[in-house]
């Protein structure tokens, strides 16, 4: 479900601000892995990735705080121009190395005439590159160059035509003379700054869009978002029809270089990586392995709480097809005894975390001296680790009491994936050949079949959770629902209830089947499975299960429920 609640780009409160958020599965491990630092009180330094050499070329995002701004960069980095989202005072000096070679200001919950508004710094109109305004962005630049900025006297909000007055702009390159635009404003632009042109207009706004001979454009729409059907379109134009952009953003580039920059940065060190299986750890132990062989060595930690064949799988791609260094720790024992007679999901996920680290530490000592972490850090990470609200953060509270890595470690950390989007992260998996079931892997919660197997967690309770599970995940991918949904899973209730099957009497587990689409994991919305394919998971379910009688379906969205059910 997407929700583009852009109620003049004031960010709604998200309804989970908790580590509960959190959408992939290794964030859980490096989560983990950055307390345990943190408590050793070691910082490891953090290098900044190189784009691209000689060629690199990037458009800077300064951000002035709309929630949907990360779209911006897709989209651009989508259109293979490198782009980096940056605060909207980043000073120049960290923007020079990066070759800018044109500026887009972003939306933002402001008012360009309130006292201490955000504006844009003054190189953005020095350095002569081009700029494009977007919404509260647009403003910032009709203020800053002599226009007039005032409150609406009605708030424009939703679908609006947008009439082309200008054909020739290049930003239209491609458009037709009418189409489609979301708005969401409320202050607009009375008078334009000195030497600007209207280019294109909706019924209640004269100046939709406007731009100078300088290459200076502005948007009162968000080119950003899906319900502007052409605003990939415009996106693109800004960047290679005014930018000039080359387009060498793309993914055999990407890892070609940063193949030769971990060489660079790793020389003859040791590299650890806790591998857990998803997207992120997987694709950036490939990517590692690619570039330094056997420098890298693979911790795999066996929880006893992943679903069936989920080792077997690991190794066999990891371990017989890539030949990685791997070490196999199968600490079920451990974990299951941890986890005894624990109810409180908090309290397993607290478990669950202090577990690993210990059997990561344990394993981690044996063997020598190790000069690097690696960890599959996203851009979305890099970009919340900047803002005031992070998720990461906001799960180190809930986990803050395990215990740190041994003081004898001075790891420094190894992030290749720390500029991508999951999907730029995806592409790099299957441009390394990892299976496609792999890079396309739902996410999966670090404590796993743990918040899934509701009250006491037992082997024979997993056991049965992990059998109906890949009855289920057997059945969504033999319909093809498999990658349409964000997550599809079961769990198993604490509920017993009465059951008949041929003439006996039974007594058994009650089970729930979860699938939800989702953008993020921030909102979810129940899946519309066909009745027919829920059947037959049900019928399956309860014939080929011992322990199951009973399966209902999951129909709340997230809010007010969550995706998972502890
Ligand atoms: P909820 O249940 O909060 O889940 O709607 C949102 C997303 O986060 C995942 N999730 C977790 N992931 N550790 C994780 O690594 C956790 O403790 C955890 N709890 C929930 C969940 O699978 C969904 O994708």
């Amino acid at each position: 479900m997407v929700n583009y609640s852009m109620d003049n780009e004031k960010s709604i409160a998200h309804p989970d601000e908790s580590r509960r958020v959190s959408t992939t599965d290794d964030i859980e491990v490096s989560t983990y892995l950055e307390i345990a630092r943190e408590i050793g009180g070691q910082q490891p330094a953090v290098t900044e990735e190189a784009v691209s050499g000689a060629e690199r070329e990037a458009i800077i995002v300064l951000d002035f705080g709309s929630q949907y701004n990360m779209n911006i960069a897709r989209r651009v980095r989508e259109a293979q121009v490198y782009c980096e989202l940056l605060p909207h005072d980043t000073p120049w000096e960290k923007i020079a190395p990066l070759n800018p070679k044109g500026f887009i200001l972003s939306g933002g919950p402001a008012s360009v005439y309130e006292k201490n508004a955000p504006l844009a710094p003054a190189y953005v109109y020095e350095s002569g590159l081009p700029v494009l305004g977007i919404c509260y962005g647009m403003q910032v630049v009709a203020k800053q160059l002599g226009g007039q900025v005032t409150p609406g006297t009605r708030r424009e909000y939703g679908h609006a035509v947008l009439h082309l007055s200008d054909m020739d702009s290049p930003l239209f390159a491609g458009l037709p003379e009418s189409t489609t635009v979301w708005m969401s404003h409320g202050d607009k632009i009375e008078e334009m700054p000195p030497g600007f042109k209207a280019l294109a207009y909706t019924e209640n706004s004269p100046y939709a869009v406007i731009g100078n001979s300088k290459n200076i454009f502005g948007l009162q729409f968000h080119p950003e978002v899906a319900h502007t059907p052409e605003g990939k379109t415009i996106l693109r134009n800004f960047v290679y029809k005014v930018c000039g952009c080359k387009g060498n953003w793309t993914i055999g580039h990407f890892v070609s270089e940063s193949m030769e920059r971990i060489r660079e940065q790793v020389g003859n060190g040791r590299v650890i990586n806790a591998l857990s299986g998803g997207v992120d750890s997987s694709v950036v132990a490939t990517l590692i392995h690619r570039a330094i062989g056997d420098q890298l060595t693979c911790i795999f930690v066996n929880n006893g709480l992943l679903r069936r064949e989920e080792v077997e799988r690991n190794l066999k791609v990891f371990k017989n097809n890539l030949g990685m260094n791997i070490i196999y720790v199968d600490a079920t024992d451990r974990f299951l005894d941890r986890l005894k007679g624990v109810t409180d999901p908090e309290e397993k996920r607290k478990i669950i975390g202090e577990e690993f680290i210990r059997v990561f530490e344990d394993e981690a000592s044996k063997i020598g001296r190790v000069d690097f972490l690696a960890q599959g850090t996203l851009y979305p990470d890099v970009i919340e680790s900047v803002s005031s609200v992070s998720t990461v953060s906001a799960k180190i509270k809930s986990h803050h009491n395990v215990g740190g890595l041994p003081a004898q470690m001075t790891l420094k950390l190894l992030e290749p994936l720390r500029l991508l989007f999951k999907d730029e992260v995806r592409q790099v998996g299957a441009e390394l050949g990892l299976p496609e079931e792999m890079v396309w892997r739902q996410p999966f919660p670090g404590p796993g079949l743990a918040i899934r197997c509701i009250g006491e967690v037992t082997k024979e309770k997993l056991e049965i959770l992990r059998s109906a599970d890949f009855i289920l995940m057997n059945e969504i991918k033999k319909a093809k629902l498999y990658r349409q949904l964000w997550q599809s899973f079961m769990v198993l209730t604490d509920v017993r209830s009465v059951g008949v099957m041929g003439d006996f009497r039974t007594y058994g587990y009650l089970a729930a089947i979860r699938a939800v689409t989702s953008e993020d994991a921030m909102t979810a919305d129940w899946a519309r499975l066909p009745y027919d394919l829920l059947a037959r998971i049900s019928n399956r379910i309860v014939n080929e299960v011992d322990g199951i009688n009973r399966v209902v379906y999951d129909i709340t969205s997230k809010p007010p429920s969550t995706i998972e059910w502890e």
